[in-house]
């Protein structure tokens, strides 16, 4: 339970002050490598108790030797008195063994296998090219309760950008869950109505991330006043009714829904150029984000599900036995994190929330 002693006496002001909560979890980050990973695990770190690590490092990882050898970098990358548990996922490509993605789940290598259908964002060049191809593979996932986690767009450059979300869950999510009704699977950071629909009619075996900036913004966020590389993110943000239901779904306290940043840090060299990356890098702010949501939709008696409990049982993991406290003290977001020059001549990283001030902190 939420601990309300933040609340003051009411008489002398209604607002809370304070939110202590069990320590959250991300179930879905991008952590990177190299530099960029000493730069940005940190953030995430000091925030999550837990996270699903993505895998779409150049190249991917798709053997239980490359995940453990991911999985001690990323801790080498973090203060040594760092409780932070990275949790490891495998790249599904049309070569995947079943058998040995299999091995690597019950050995507690992996906790979960990614699905990128092949070109659809970052990285993902080796993704599946047809999920039908892999049936056999999903069908060892299915009996062994492994989850698949599900980059839900199609790449098919005839659909329109802003419904290949809505085309992937009519055209190829729907039938593989008829093909494994058995199967868990995580519809990742949603961004339709669409996919708020699909989820909340689902089984339980069916479940979606939700991250902070499509919680926030819209796609008019891209063209304010011009171009804003820093707010493009695949799957991209879509009308204002979308952000609507992505709000409700993720206050709503069904726990279909979780927390899942998709935080995915790139240079901003790499993101205001002719071709700019997709990514949002919102870790360093992260759970303020959420709370500010969830104030604003006066559902703060939620967060704690969203966020610290209902990723963990569904993956069924143990909930964290801390606590995180956040704060009511506006905190400045800097327009730009150097990290001392770590990330060498890229120039930075762009925050979410980069020159705003945000209305609560998070104690260290
Ligand atoms: C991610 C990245 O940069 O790795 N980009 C993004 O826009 N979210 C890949 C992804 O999750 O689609
Ligand atoms: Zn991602």
């Amino acid at each position: 339970m939420l601990d309300l002693s933040g609340w003051l006496d009411r008489a002398s002001s209604p607002t809370l002050q304070q939110l202590t909560l069990r320590r959250p979890d991300d179930w879905h980050v991008h952590l990177r490598d190299g530099a960029l990973l000493k730069a940005v695990a940190p953030a995430t770190a000091s925030q999550f108790g837990r996270a699903i690590v993505m895998p779409n490092l150049n190249p991917p990882i798709t053997t239980p030797a490359a995940a453990q050898a991911y999985r001690q970098r990323i801790l080498a990358a973090l203060p040594a008195e760092s409780r932070f548990q990275p949790l490891m996922t495998a790249y599904l490509t049309d070569a995947s063994d079943g058998a040995a993605i299999a091995r690597g789940f019950n050995e507690g290598v992996w906790a979960a296998c990614k699905l990128y259908p092949a070109n659809a964002t970052t990285n993902s060049a080796a993704g599946v090219s047809s999920i039908e191809a892999i049936t056999p593979v999903i069908a060892i996932m299915e009996r062994i309760g492994m989850p698949l986690l599900i980059h839900g767009e199609v790449t098919d450059a005839n659909i329109d950008i802003f419904d290949r979300e809505a085309v992937f869950i009519e055209n190829h999510l729907a039938p593989l869950l008829a093909r494994h009704p058995g199967l868990k699977v995580v519809l990742e950071h949603i961004t339709t109505i669409d996919a708020v629909e699909f989820v909340s009619g689902g089984p339980d075996n069916l479940a979606a991330t939700i991250t902070p900036h499509h919680l926030h913004i819209n796609r008019n966020a891209m063209f304010a006043g011009g171009l804003r590389p820093d707010f493009y993110c695949l799957p991209v943000a879509k009308r204002e009714l979308h952000r609507l239901a992505l709000r409700a779904a993720a206050t709503s306290g069904n726990p279909k829904f979780f927390l899942g940043t998709d935080s995915a840090p790139h240079q901003r060299s790499a993101k205001e150029t002719a071709c700019g990356c997709a990514g949002i890098f919102n870790a360093p702010y992260a759970i303020e984000s959420y709370a500010l949501v969830f104030e604003q939709e006066k559902a703060l008696e939620r967060l704690e599900g969203f966020a610290s409990e209902f990723g963990a049982r569904f993956y069924g993991l143990p909930l964290n036995s801390d606590k995180i406290t956040l704060v009511r003290e506006p905190q400045p977001v800097p327009k730009l994190l150097d990290f001392q020059g770590a990330t060498g001549d890229g120039a930075g990283l762009v925050p979410f929330h980069a020159g705003e001030t945000l209305p609560w902190r998070l104690l260290p």
